[in-house]
C-alpha cells in the first residue's frame, strides 16, 4: 500500500494501479519530454523568500476567479479519456471539485458526457473545446454546453496538430497489435481491470458519441483526434466562437506575450498559461519561465491561469507569485483519481489546500491578493 502524505504520492500508487498504456500515457510528453521535464523542474527552482514575525494566525486562500470568489485559485484541467482511469472518472473528480467549490473542466474528449457530468453533480462545471473540423458540431457542442450549465468555455489552442508522444507506440496506446497488447496488460491488473474494464463502460468519448456513434472508444482515440483537429485554426475563428458563447471565455495554450495580446485582442476573458504539460512541442519553454513576461503584456487585462508542471501547494504559490491569477491541476488530480477515486482527487486538494497555508504562512502573506513577486528570491 502507498502512503498518501504528498500530492506526488497519487503518482505512485496510480502507476501501480494502472496497465502501462495508459500510465505512460499520462506521464509521457512530446519528443525528448525536455519540456515536460522543464515544468516541474522550472517551477521547484523558484525560490521563495522565507519571512518571520508576519502574525500569520488567519491566513485566507479564497480568490476571485474571472469575477467568481472561489475558496481556492484552482480549478481542475482538461483531460482526455480520464474515465479510463477509474470508473467514471470524470463525475467523480467534478464531485470531488464540487465539494471543495472548485470548477472541474470537463474535455472534449472525456469518456463522460456533459450530460453525465452534470447529473452527477451540480457544481461548478466548465467545458474544454477542441479545434475540429466539424464546425458543426463544435456549435452543437456549444450548446448542450450551454444547456448543462456550463459556467466558462475553455477553447484548447495548442494542439492544431497532436504532439510526437513516442511512448504511446512502445506502451500499446498505439502501434502494432494495440489491442491485443492493451488487453494482456489488463490482465496483470485486476483491479482496475474490473473497475474501469467491466465496471466503467461504456469506453465511448461521451460528447463525441453524436459524431462517433457507439464506436467512439479507444481504438478511434488517438486515430479520431489525428484525423478531426483542424490545423486551419487561426485568430479569425475565435469570432465565430465569441459570437456563439456570450459566457466567459478561456484560451487555453498560450506561452508567449504576443499571443496573450492577440487573446485578448479576441475578447477572451481569461488565458491559460500552458504548454500542455509538455505533450506538445518538445523544447517549447516552461510555463514558470513564460508566466513573468506574459503577465506584464496583458496582465489586469483579463485573467491569468497557469498550468503544466503542479505537483505541490507550494507550485501553486509559485505559479502565483509569478503572475498568475489561479491554476490548473493536470496530471496531479488524474494520478489522484486513477489511485484513489473522488476520495482520492478530495485529498489530493486537501493535500495542496494545506500545502498552500504553509507556504503563505513562512513567506509571511494572508491573503492570495498578497501574493506577488516581493516573495520571490529573484523578485
Ligand atoms: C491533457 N491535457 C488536455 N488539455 C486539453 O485542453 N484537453 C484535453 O483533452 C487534454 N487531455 C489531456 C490528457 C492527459 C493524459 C494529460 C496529462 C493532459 C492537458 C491538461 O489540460 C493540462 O494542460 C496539463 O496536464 C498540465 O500539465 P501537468 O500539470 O499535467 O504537468
Amino acid at each position: 500500500m502507498t502512503v498518501i502524505s504528498s500530492p506526488g504520492d497519487f503518482r505512485i500508487a496510480a502507476q501501480s494501479r494502472l496497465p502501462r498504456f495508459l500510465f505512460d500515457y499520462a506521464d509521457g510528453g512530446a519528443g525528448s519530454e525536455a519540456t515536460m521535464r522543464a515544468n516541474v523542474e522550472d517551477l521547484a527552482r523558484v525560490g521563495l523568500c522565507q519571512r518571520v514575525m508576519c502574525d500569520v494566525a488567519d491566513i485566507d486562500l479564497s480568490a476571485d476567479l474571472m469575477g467568481v470568489q472561489r475558496p481556492l485559485p484552482i480549478a481542475l484541467a482538461p483531460i482526455g479519456i480520464a474515465g479510463m482511469y477509474r470508473r467514471r472518472a470524470e463525475v467523480q473528480a467534478a464531485r470531488a471539485a464540487t465539494s471543495a467549490g472548485i470548477p472541474f473542466t470537463l474535455s472534449t474528449v472525456g469518456l463522460c458526457s456533459l450530460t453525465e457530468v452534470r447529473a452527477g453533480t451540480a457544481g461548478p462545471l466548465w467545458f474544454q473545446l477542441y479545434v475540429i473540423r466539424d464546425r458543426g458540431f463544435m456549435s452543437d457542442l456549444i450548446e448542450t454546453a450551454k444547456e448543462q450549465g456550463a459556467e466558462a468555455l475553455v477553447f484548447t489552442v495548442d494542439m492544431p496538430v497532436p504532439g510526437s508522444r513516442h511512448r504511446d507506440a512502445h506502451s500499446g496506446m498505439s502501434g502494432p497489435y494495440a489491442p491485443l497488447r492493451r488487453a494482456m496488460q489488463a490482465v496483470g491488473h485486476p483491479g482496475w481491470a474490473w473497475d474501469v474494464g467491466v465496471r466503467g463502460r461504456p469506453h465511448r468519448l461521451g460528447n463525441l458519441t453524436p459524431v462517433l456513434g457507439e464506436a467512439s472508444g479507444m481504438d478511434d482515440y488517438i486515430g479520431w483526434l489525428a484525423a478531426n483537429f483542424d490545423p486551419s485554426i487561426a485568430w479569425k475563428d475565435i469570432g465565430w466562437i465569441r459570437a456563439a458563447w456570450k459566457g466567459p471565455l478561456i484560451i487555453k495554450g498560450i506561452l508567449d506575450p504576443e499571443d496573450a495580446r492577440a487573446a485578448l485582442d479576441a475578447g477572451a476573458d481569461a488565458i491559460v498559461v500552458s504548454n500542455h504539460g509538455g505533450r506538445q512541442l518538445d523544447g517549447a519553454s516552461s510555463t514558470a519561465r513564460a508566466l513573468p513576461a506574459i503577465s506584464d503584456a496583458v496582465g489586469g487585462r483579463l485573467s491569468i491561469l497557469a498550468d503544466s508542471g503542479i505537483r505541490s501547494g507550494t507550485d501553486v504559490i509559485r505559479m502565483l507569485a509569478l503572475g498568475a491569477d489561479g491554476v490548473l491541476l493536470g496530471r496531479a488530480w488524474l494520478y489522484a483519481v486513477a489511485a484513489g477515486g473522488e476520495a482520492g482527487v478530495a485529498a489530493l486538494i486537501g493535500l495542496i489546500e494545506r500545502e498552500m497555508r504553509v507556504t503563505m504562512a513562512l513567506t509571511g502573506v494572508r491573503s492570495i491578493g498578497e501574493i506577488d513577486r516581493s516573495i520571490l528570491l529573484d523578485g
